[in-house]
């Protein structure tokens, strides 16, 4: 079942509450947070605490994206802040093997995100160990940027790959995505769409993500 994640990168921040509120009348039930240091990548967004806040308003799961260099230090922070499943750069990993364990074992679902410079075959051997795989499909930092087109024959790859090797876990896609491609994204082999502007930088977010989701899912149904 295809999911639209929200991000709420490109909310209001100073009415998240009511941001939040609105996707979940549409149906959302997986809100994406971007957490970003200013040194992993070139911005900076929210920490612990604003996450600890949106866990008391929402019974949405919690999708806490690291953007950060230190992410074994953190990750475990943003879990206590309420965070369900979170998100690790393989660029940011030495030890990405050790880290997604840790992730687990400190009670969250753990996901991997490669970089649109790194190749799928990167994952190859950490594939069975991940709960979940997420492809930036613009470079990560900043909301509103151009969808990297190349990125769809990165999740056909991971697709392919899932079947072979019979694994069951999600494709997420993260970034430019919008009414025009959520289709391609889907054919290619996303289950969870992240999407931010497309969302939030419109009259109505909940009309947003619904218009979304329909597409997503027509391009489903085609796929089978
Ligand atoms: C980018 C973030 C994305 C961002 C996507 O670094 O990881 O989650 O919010 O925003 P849009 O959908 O506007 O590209
Ligand atoms: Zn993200």
């Amino acid at each position: 079942m295809v999911q639209i994640v929200p991000s709420i990168l490109a909310a209001d921040f100073a009415r998240l509450g009511d941001e939040i509120a609105r996707v979940e009348r549409a149906g959302v039930t997986m809100l994406h947070l971007d957490v970003m240091d200013g040194h992993f990548v070139p911005n900076f967004t929210i920490g612990p605490p604003v996450v600890e806040s949106i866990r008391k308003i929402t019974r949405c799961r919690l999708d806490v994206h690291l953007m950060i260099d230190d992410p074994d230090r953190y990750a475990p922070v943003f879990i206590q802040a309420g965070a369900n499943q979170v998100l690790v750069h393989q660029e940011a990993c030495i030890h990405l093997h050790r880290t997604l364990r840790m992730i687990q074992d400190e009670g969250a679902k753990a996901g991997v995100v490669i970089n649109p410079a790194t190749p799928v075959a990167m994952l190859d051997d950490i594939l069975d160990v991940a709960d979940y795989v997420l492809i930036m499909s613009v470079n990560p930092g900043f909301g509103g940027q151009t969808f990297i087109t190349h990125s769809l024959e990165k999740v056909r790859q991971l697709d392919r790959k899932r079947q072979e090797r019979r694994l069951p876990l999600p494709i997420e896609i993260d970034g430019g995505i919008t009414l025009d491609n959520v289709a391609d994204a889907v054919r290619a082999g996303c289950d969870w769409i992240v999407t931010g502007s497309s969302i939030f930088h419109t009259p109505d977010p909940a009309l947003a993500v619904m218009e979304m989701r329909q597409a997503a899912q027509d391009a489903a149904s085609v796929k089978v």
